[in-house]
């Protein structure tokens, strides 16, 4: 799975950083939410549901553990160390839980559903066990648990999209928002967790997704990002928006189909000043109408995050990723000739089983290729259940994986800062999120290409607002300018 998040643009530089609610009063019960999550973007994106849920049974929410009378923690698999943050982070909650035993502790998300009812055994701290698509069923788990007992729901669904649930904005800057389109995942990597803890591929409902980017947008907000583990594989057929049952010559319902292609363009027109990201494309599945569709319109961001994972046609294979690379190249030259100012991000992994220096030197090769404008790069971590784990031996030392994996990191450098020196002296339209996090003189804001912008505060724009800024300087990770009319 791959996924991209809002400022960093990757899930994956969200490892371990913890999501704290802010107060939200609801009808009271008296008691007391703290959640906090880990991993990517629909991770965060799903703890807004569980606020949701929670909310409407009459919690509040709170930012200190200590003072809560539920805590979740939202967790992830993806990697070994992922895991390993979230246990020590259970340690702490422990502390807690010694001090008020009345407190329920749970565990939410992909590591609940990799484990289910062992993480019991494992952590006898721990009250309750909720996988991904169980979270309807929180209120009756806590009520067990209340009633004295542990619970578990780990229950995978076909269906389940929380399309009906109005996800509760966490620490919102009230500009941007995730919307999630899809959940689970078909493609069977070989080193991916994902489809084990998050199950069968759905789509959600089109018109609820539309829905919800419009009431975001009457609410003030200006950008959504879809997120989806494939989002190139969205596909929903339902009934026609206006609700009219119109029947075919056969006498059955009109439906209608609407692909990831047709979805943005829908999003897009909810509103021309609000901006359209999505995450995760997969390289074997982005058309030319999705890359077509993004040039037509100027508020679906010209950014693309297509993980590569490696540059090697035989490691592609053995990962399960079924394309090559020749394919790859040809979605990068067609991003290229169909968006040209289109900026690209990817996932690459180092050190992935029986792979050569030569075959990690086509990954190197690769970075050249397409001088990436930012990457996320993992040492291979082997996850129990995968294919990857069944079929073939993690057999590159540690010390090749990170040599190799320092290369990486070492090249993308150099591109990324050839990526930002080339924007110097151009015009950005940033939408302005609120003041940087240095100074109350600066406000700061992104690129269209997803670049952090930080420029002088101009009293006659607010956050919210779009700007034209003229680029100045760079620093290794953000565009400095100033506002020009
Ligand atoms: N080991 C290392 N990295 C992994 N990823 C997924 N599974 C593993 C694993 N077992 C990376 C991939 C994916 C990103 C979200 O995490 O690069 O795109
Ligand atoms: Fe997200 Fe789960 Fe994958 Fe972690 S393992 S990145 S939480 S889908």
């Amino acid at each position: 799975m791959d996924l991209l998040i809002q400022d960093k643009v990757h899930d994956e530089s969200r490892q371990g950083e913890a999501l704290v609610l802010e107060p939200v009063i609801g009808k009271n019960n008296g008691r007391k939410l703290y959640i906090e999550s880990y991993g990517c973007a629909m991770n965060f994106s799903d703890s807004e549901i569980v606020a949701s849920i929670l909310l409407e049974q009459g919690f509040e929410t709170t930012s200190d553990f200590n003072n809560a009378d539920v805590v979740f923690i939202n967790t992830c698999s993806i990697r070994e160390n992922a895991e390993v943050r979230v246990r020590n982070r259970l340690k702490e909650f422990a502390g807690a839980k010694f001090k008020n035993p009345g407190m329920v502790v749970g565990v939410l998300g992909c590591m609940a559903e990799r484990l289910k009812a062992k993480f019991l055994e494992e952590e006898k701290l721990v009250d309750v066990v909720v996988g991904p698509d169980a979270y309807r069923d929180l209120p009756n788990l806590i009520e067990q648990v209340d009633g004295g007992q542990r619970a578990v729901n780990v229950l995978l669904s076909r269906e389940e999209t929380y399309a009906d649930i109005s996800p509760v904005r966490l620490n919102s800057n009230g500009i941007n928002a995730f919307v999630s389109i899809m959940r689970g995942c078909d493609n069977m990597c070989s080193f991916c967790v994902v489809p084990f803890t998050r199950g069968r591929e759905r789509s959600r409902d089109a018109y609820s997704i539309v829905a919800e980017c419009t009431d975001l947008f009457n609410r003030g907000y200006r950008e959504v990002t879809l997120l989806g583990q494939n989002v190139d594989s969205y596909k929903w057929s339902g009934q026609l928006a206006d609700g009219s049952e119109q029947l075919t010559e056969e006498g059955e319902v009109k439906t209608t189909v609407v692909n990831f292609a047709n979805l943005l363009e829908m999003v897009a027109l909810v509103s021309l000043e609000l901006r359209v990201r999505f995450s995760t494309s997969h390289p074997k599945d982005i058309t030319d109408e999705v890359l077509y569709t993004i040039a037509k319109y100027d508020n679906i961001c010209n950014y693309i995050h297509l993980p590569v994972q490696s540059g090697n046609s035989r490691v592609l294979d053995i990962m399960n990723r079924t394309y090559d690379r020749e394919w790859y190249m040809n979605r990068i030259d067609a991003i290229r000739r169909i968006i040209p100012e289109c900026a690209i991000s990817t996932d690459v992994i180092t050190g992935f089983c029986t792979e050569t220096e030569e075959e990690h030197n086509d990954t190197v090769s690769m970075m050249d290729y397409v001088k990436y404008d930012f990457a996320y790069m993992f040492k291979y971590s082997e996850r129990p259940g995968t294919l990857a784990a069944k079929r073939y031996t993690d057999d590159i030392p540690e010390e090749v994986k990170q040599q190799r994996l320092q290369q990486i990191v070492a090249k993308q450098q150099e591109y990324s800062f050839y990526r930002m020196q080339a924007r110097i002296g151009k015009v950005e339209k940033v939408l302005i999120e609120g003041f940087s996090k240095k100074s109350n003189n600066d406000y700061c804001g992104r690129s269209d290409k997803n670049a952090m912008v930080i420029f002088p505060v101009n009293e006659n724009y607010k956050p919210g607002e779009y700007v034209n800024v003229l680029v100045e300087r760079t620093t290794s990770a953000t565009l400095i300018g100033k506002i020009v009319e």
